[in-house]
């Protein structure tokens, strides 16, 4: 893995002249996790969710159309993506194409400077710079509610990378059309909190079950999901409270229970999905330990071992030695609260 994680990935191959657009953007973190689809087809979530986009790991992605071609190529750095990665990748084209009216096949060539598949929010970043460059490339004049409406299509966690600093994303209500539209990402201002997030890699392989098969059996077969979906309707009423008075360690019990929650109801889905390892549960343990000493620190983890760790900016290198001491041998990363997705303009190069 690259070692200076807010550097922006390797510039994709130049591109032929023609209509074609770069977009960088960077992973979420919910604070307020989404889990469970009511649409798979336009991947509406049936729960509100509320993240934090981070300033490290950023993917850069150039959709370039290719009339030329006969069907879409599409490259993982720099290896051409392959099974599940390809058909996201296509399916998503085709609905550029579809609001574009336009039919030429494309050539998507995209960096990730995070591994993919490891619950480290590659398909937010991923999606997002999809979004932004497909849609550029595609013509299409989209404002940013429309583009954060456009990347859910891709992966729902995604509509949040739209935005920096925290976003909220609306599961929406209705059916078809009617969720469709009301199913978007926003951004929730609080710009004077500014904690750190200590990312701590304890396994950065491809999980073994996707989140979307693991979803999709929580819902289907979990006793606990029901429970958990609405505590979290209140979880999010009170985080909100808590990021607007600033407080760190209301924001981060909740984000943790939240978190815990969520991992819950996959561990009572039938079969179990468990993603948490025994480094994941050493980690927690040494969370635990910093608040018994004091410290503001509290954990959350996505659909993957590894944990992010939320604390005051002035705790992070100590959080940071706690965690490696926890689980020797894993790597650490501190983030912060980073931009949206943008576009890389020529001059921006
Ligand atoms: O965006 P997906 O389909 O990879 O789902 C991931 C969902 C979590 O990361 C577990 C939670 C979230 O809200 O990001």
């Amino acid at each position: 893995m690259r070692t200076d994680h807010r550097a922006e990935p390797a510039e994709p191959a130049a591109g032929v002249p023609g209509h074609g657009a770069t977009a960088v953007a960077h992973p979420n973190i919910a604070l307020i996790k989404y889990w469970g689809k009511r649409d798979e087809r336009l991947m509406i979530p049936y729960v509100d969710s509320l993240s934090m986009t981070l300033d490290v790991f950023p993917t850069t992605t150039t959709v370039r159309l290719d009339p030329a071609a006969r069907a879409d190529g599409v490259t993982l750095d720099g290896s051409p993506a392959e099974g599940e990665a390809r058909r996201r990748v296509v399916d998503f084209l085709e609905l550029l194409r579809e609001r574009s009216g336009r039919s030429e096949p494309a050539v998507v060539d995209t960096r990730n400077s995070v591994p993919t598949g490891a619950g480290l929010a590659s398909s937010a970043s991923g999606f997002a710079a999809l979004a932004l460059a497909g849609a550029a490339a595609y013509g299409l004049d989209l404002d940013r509610t429309a583009l954060s409406r456009l990347a859910r299509r891709g992966s729902a966690s995604a509509s949040r990378s739209m935005f920096g600093g925290f976003a909220i994303c609306h599961a929406g209500r209705g059916a078809g059309a009617a969720a469709d539209l009301s199913s978007y990402a926003e951004p929730v201002p609080v710009p004077d909190f500014d904690p750190a997030l200590v990312i701590v890699l304890v396994d950065t392989g491809a999980k073994a079950v996707s989140s979307r098969t693991a979803m999709r059996r929580t819902v289907e077969t979990s006793p606990l999901y029901r429970a958990w979906a609405t505590s979290s309707k209140a979880d999010l009423a009170e985080l909100r409270a808590a990021l607007r008075r600033g407080d760190l360690d209301a924001v981060g019990e909740i984000a943790e229970r939240n978190a815990l929650g969520m991992h819950a109801t996959m561990l009572a889905a039938r079969p179990a999905v468990r993603y948490l390892s025994p480094a994941t549960v050493a980690v927690l343990d040494g969370v635990l330990r910093l608040r018994s000493d004091g410290v503001s620190a509290y954990a959350t983890m996505d659909a993957g071992p590894n944990v992010k760790v939320l604390c005051h900016r002035a705790d992070a290198a100590r959080v940071a030695d706690a965690v490696r001491g926890a689980a020797p041998g894993c790597s650490v990363v501190t983030a912060r609260r980073g931009p949206g997705a943008r576009l890389q303009t020529e001059a921006g190069r």
